[in-house]
């Protein structure tokens, strides 16, 4: 498809009239309206990279499993050579779905329509009746396997586009790459998924939970607010856990809120990197694993790991990364890792689909801590996560109304502080208390796809 001018909806709304960039406010109708779901999925779920689930999700080969890049359902399958491969489970014959089960392990993919077959890298073995090609003659085997996506293995985790010419998967992170590189890439071993991912639908738009991950810093203040009264969370005001420092770019973004202050019983202050490593690891390394974080990250991204290590923030357009220390009462500090993909579903739902990882190479009692405490926070059912679930579907709803969709919602808080002078990462920093700024470089990376020329 080649379009010179940004598309326009059939009542001439363009998609400049939606998002009002000298106000900073998207109008409300983004969250319900048919067409833009359509756009989306062209424009943004064919376009950039997308992620899909953990490598050890599927160890062996002939290993698959089944998930969605926006509308399209695709299978992730592990071939006899090791690779993943990210396949469209539209059958080339005539659109059946070729994988009509979850998960599994199979050495050739049989479509149960007409028989064609196809082996674990989309290629294609043949249609029943060997001897009377079935499957013709006017196109070569070669032309008649599953539609292949282009896939990247980031540490362990799995994405995928369809936009095979696109930018790389690290210029697609820019300038986050250097903090996500911390949380992902920080072991020998890896991040693991332990089990497969929780999944739960929501009568939502998908950019009510996408937006949210984009480090929405205010709403935890009161819609969570019973992490302060009740579970005494920066002991009792959560309000002193608001100051930090949050990082965007492409899209992109992460809270790094300081450390010290959160946990002062440790003493932390006067410390040298290498005591404050010890003394508090970062959410989900033991003190064995402190040599190889050494040796893979840089001295800068040692310094923030200690300091202000990211912990919560998103990968755009809808994966919500969180890696967070929960402190437990008998003073020890749990680290949980948890990544929510927001999967639309059409306009007014999303599958909400929910991973606890740990380092491969921790103890099976800490995986099972974790794993414990962050099904209570941020499970499907988790105290955090019912909060921020029960907000998503009225905002949706509103977006529907006849006056409701003229509303708009408004990123007006900006960060009028200077950076600190010793930050040492990259992308656009923003210091002190959480403002909307990285909120609003989510929603101009929104309109910039939306708006391409493509
Ligand atoms: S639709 Fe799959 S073999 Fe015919
Ligand atoms: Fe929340």
């Amino acid at each position: 498809m080649l379009t010179k001018t940004p598309p326009s909806l059939s009542d001439g709304t363009r998609i400049d009239d939606l998002i009002h960039l000298q106000t900073r406010e998207v109008q409300l109708r983004v969250l319900a309206d048919p067409e833009l779901h359509r756009l989306e999925m062209d424009r943004i779920f064919s376009q950039t990279w997308l992620f899909l689930g953990v490598a050890n999700e599927i160890p062996n080969p002939g290993d698959f499993m089944v998930r969605s890049m926006g509308d399209d359902q695709v299978i992730v399958t592990r071939s006899r050579d090791g690779e993943v491969n990210v396949l469209l489970n539209v059958c080339p014959h005539r659109g059946m779905r070729v994988c009509t089960t979850e998960a599994g392990n199979t050495p050739v993919h049989k479509c149960i329509y007409h028989g064609w077959a196809f082996r674990p890298n989309g290629d294609f073995i043949g249609s029943p009746v060997e001897k009377e090609q079935m499957h013709g003659h006017i196109l070569p085997k070669s032309e008649l396997g599953l539609r292949r996506a282009r896939v990247k293995v980031y540490g362990t985790l799995i994405f995928a586009t369809w936009n095979l010419e696109g930018p790389s998967f690290d210029d697609f992170l820019g300038d986050m790459k250097f903090y996500y590189d911390m949380l992902f890439c920080r072991s020998d071993g890896g991040l693991e998924a332990l089990g497969p991912p929780q999944k739960f639908t929501l009568h939502a738009n998908w950019k009510t939970a996408g937006e949210q991950s984009a480090c929405d810093g205010f709403h935890t203040l009161t819609l969570h607010r019973w992490l302060g009264d009740f579970a005494k969370f920066g002991d009792g005001d959560l309000t002193t856990s608001m100051y930090g420092t949050e990082v965007s770019a492409n899209g992109h973004s992460m809270r790094c809120p300081p450390v010290a202050q959160k946990f002062k019983k440790l003493g932390l202050e006067d410390k040298s990197i290498e005591e404050k490593l010890e003394l508090l690891p970062p959410p989900g390394v033991t003190k064995e694993m402190l040599p190889e974080l050494k040796r893979r990250l840089s001295p800068e991204q040692l310094h923030l790991l200690v300091e202000s290590p990211p912990q919560v923030g998103g990968i755009f357009p809808n994966l919500m990364v969180a890696f967070i220390y929960v402190p437990q009462p008998d003073g020890t500090v749990v680290g949980v890792t948890s990544l929510h993909a927001y999967v639309p579903r059409g306009p007014d739902k999303v599958e909400f689909t929910n991973w606890f990882l740990a380092e491969r190479d921790v103890s099976m009692e800490m995986k099972q801590k974790s794993l414990q405490i962050g099904i209570r926070m941020l499970g499907t059912s988790g105290q955090i996560e019912q909060d921020d679930s029960d907000t998503w579907p009225h905002m949706s709803r509103n977006a529907r109304g006849p006056q409701g969709r003229l509303s708009t919602m408004k990123y007006q808080a900006v960060c009028d502080q200077p950076p600190r002078p010793d930050w040492p990462g990259p992308g656009h920093v923003y210091e002190g208390f959480t403002k909307d700024d990285t909120q609003w470089n989510w929603w101009l990376k929104w309109h910039e796809l939306m708006s391409a020329t493509i």
